[in-house]
């Protein structure tokens, strides 16, 4: 076991390591020009609208391709594999739904498609696993080809599954789209200065016994908010939520004291608005640490931590921030001796609905 780890002490490790090869691997396949090899377009012919279903991490991955695509020009909603198998939402010919599964084997997500097919919905199955139940039942499959993921808490493949949804988008967004694709090309390289000097163990040492980690972000900082908070729970059975950053005092503000850490995700998207909510929660004693590329000296000032990540537009900037939460959770469980690749009471792949 101690080969397959790769010289890491944790699969989840190695997984976070891996994520610059992963990404140049869906990237190059498609660096054709020719659109995604797993996609022909005739399948794609008609599509007027796209409904993701998917749950945990993928739910995040999805949520993110879904500001993606709506960027794009498309007509695009997320929903949890779970809530959509008994509230279905209407489907006409031009929907197609949107499968984001790792595993290609989570029962609710195939349930989910169950319900799509039965509405005569044209299915399409993102996926890892290569002749997944997913992948067989669905009318197409699309590959995120991110290797096999050992640990629980999913790390390479939501980055990947996100890099696959905006490709997707592309392709089906053609030539009309309001806004031009995405340009990943900086994203495994920014990725690799990200692994190579995070301060993540620092931060996350300097933080350690604080009652609760908040993560905040508006746009795709908002799924990146959400995965941060769930990776950070899932292996260091602490508490940890996320938010959008705007619905803070709607809420959990009511939550935030001196013994709280918010974590802030600076994408270049709407900062000014999110500085405002930072203040909101130093306000409350709070101690804010801002995940940024540093080119806003207001958010260097006002911050009370630093975690940075290369300049990049937000699409990208999201999945770097995105790496450097994943680190913090990381070296956070490993400081309290958690089981990472194995937390309590998960499993990789939950085949019950
Ligand atoms: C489990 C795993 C999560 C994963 C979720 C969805 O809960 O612990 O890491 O995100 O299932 O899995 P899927 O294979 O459908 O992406």
């Amino acid at each position: 076991e101690a080969a397959e780890k790769g010289g890491y002490d944790h699969y989840m490790r190695k997984e976070i390591h891996e994520q610059p090869t992963a990404l140049r691997q869906i990237l190059e396949c498609h660096s054709s020009g020719e659109g995604l090899p797993d996609l022909d377009s005739a399948f794609l012919d008609g599509i007027r609208e796209v409904q993701f279903v998917a749950c945990g991490t993928s739910y995040h991955a999805a949520l993110y391709g879904e500001y993606v695509a709506t960027e794009r020009g498309i007509p695009a909603s997320t929903h949890l594999a779970s809530e959509y198998a008994t509230h279905a939402r209407p489907v006409s010919e031009g929907t197609l739904v949107v499968a984001v599964t790792q595993s290609g084997e989570t029962a609710d997500t195939l349930g989910a498609i169950e319900t799509a097919q039965r509405a005569d919905a044209r299915t399409l199955a993102v996926t890892n696993v290569v002749g997944s139940s997913a992948a067989r039942v669905c009318d197409g499959a699309l590959y995120i080809r991110a290797g096999p993921e050992i640990g629980v808490a999913a790390t390479k493949t939501f980055s990947s599954q996100v890099v696959a949804l905006s490709l997707f988008a592309d392709q089906l967004a053609g030539e009309d789209s309001p806004s031009g694709p995405v340009d990943f090309g900086s994203l495994p390289g920014g990725v690799e200065r990200v692994l190579e000097t995070s301060r993540s163990r620092d931060i996350a040492e300097r933080y350690r016994g604080r009652d609760a980690f908040f993560f905040i972000g508006r746009g795709v900082g908002y799924p990146v908010a959400l995965e941060g908070a769930l990776k950070f729970k899932e292996i260091s059975y602490e508490h940890a939520e996320g938010f959008a950053a705007g619905e803070l005092k709607h809420g959990p503000l009511a939550l935030v004291t001196p013994a709280s850490v918010v974590f802030a995700i600076f994408t270049g998207q709407d900062d000014e608005k999110l500085l405002g909510n930072v203040r909101e929660a130093q306000t409350r004693g709070a101690t804010v640490v801002a995940v940024t590329d540093g080119t806003n000296e207001e958010v260097l000032r006002q911050a009370d931590d630093i975690l940075s990540i290369p300049e990049a537009p937000p699409t990208v900037a999201g999945l770097l921030a995105n790496v450097q939460l994943q680190l913090v959770s990381y070296h956070a469980a490993a400081l309290l001796g958690r089981p990472i690749d194995k937390p309590r009471n998960l499993a990789k792949s939950v085949t019950v609905e």
